[in-house]
């Protein structure tokens, strides 16, 4: 397998030993703590951190003068004071926006500068409005900047396949994770061999989750990743343990770390 390096994630028998260890996730704290504090601020990614998360997840999103910030929607008016679309709005307009709790919205290197190694970032990129590529070189380029490609600190999401070809054709290296839509699920079978040409795992909802796509995905040697729909992760969480899924986004690392301490 290409990526073998990077499997922090749970494993049931220790290679070298061949005893039992125990089941350990990776913990992506999805926004950040973004159930108790505003998504993608400096609050919910520190809190995220104090509260145990091994990865920060960073939705990126490229401003109108090319600068990459951590942002979810196309649009800013859902989690701040603004209006528009961010590929609209240059840098300093974006950084005037306010969220809840009086929080700005951040640049990539911002969160890179703060956080430095005392955490790992598992970070999405995505085509802009038009279908263009135009986040994966400025991308890879911080990352270099800072190192943190060489010390595996970051993992890199998409859901454009587009996306993350460009991606691995600047970086041999870098862990890729292939995320699937619910729809696009029922072709996993047919779809899975092309996605292990470049990715160690697919990230998938909750939702699409049985023992069935677990096993044909490990079966492939890949990890499987679990995103939530946000009213369905309490609920959800424990079937996610019981199907030993490698890494799991949540909404709130510490119920999570509760939930996984009470499943030891
Ligand atoms: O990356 C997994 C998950 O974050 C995908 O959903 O819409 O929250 O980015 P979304
Ligand atoms: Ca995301």
């Amino acid at each position: 397998m290409l990526f073998l390096s990077v499997n922090v994630g749970c494993s049931n028998v220790d290679a070298t030993t061949s005893k039992s260890i125990e089941y350990s996730p990776l913990i992506i704290a999805h926004r950040g703590a973004s159930e108790l504090e505003p998504e993608h601020t400096i609050r919910s990614y520190s809190r995220a951190i104090k509260d145990g998360t091994d990865f920060i997840e960073i939705d990126l999103r490229v401003t109108k003068d090319g600068k990459l910030v951590a942002f979810h929607d196309e649009d800013v008016s859902r989690t701040t004071d603004g209006k528009g679309d961010i590929e609209d709005l240059s840098l300093n307009h974006v950084k005037e926006l306010r969220t809840e709790k009086d929080q700005q919205v951040l640049t990539l290197e911002e969160i890179i500068k703060k956080y430095g190694d005392s955490t790992k970032y598992y970070i999405e990129t995505r085509e802009d409005s038009k279908g263009r590529l135009v986040m994966e070189k400025k991308l890879i380029d911080i990352l270099n900047r800072y190192n943190l490609l060489e010390n595996n600190q970051v993992i890199i999401q998409s859901f454009s396949a587009k996306s993350l070809k460009q991606v691995r054709k600047l970086n041999k290296e870098v862990p890729i994770v292939q995320l699937v839509q619910t729809w696009d699920a029922e072709k996993l079978s047919e779809r899975i061999k092309d996605y292990k040409k470049y990715a160690y795992a697919i990230g998938i909802s909750s939702q699409t989750l049985s023992d069935k796509e677990v096993k044909m995905i490990h079966d492939e040697n890949m990890e499987v990743h679990t995103f939530f729909r946000v009213e369905l992760e309490k609920e959800e969480t424990k079937r996610m343990i019981e199907l030993k899924v490698d890494g799991m986004f949540t909404n709130n690392p510490a119920y999570l770390n509760k939930l996984l301490d009470g499943s030891k």
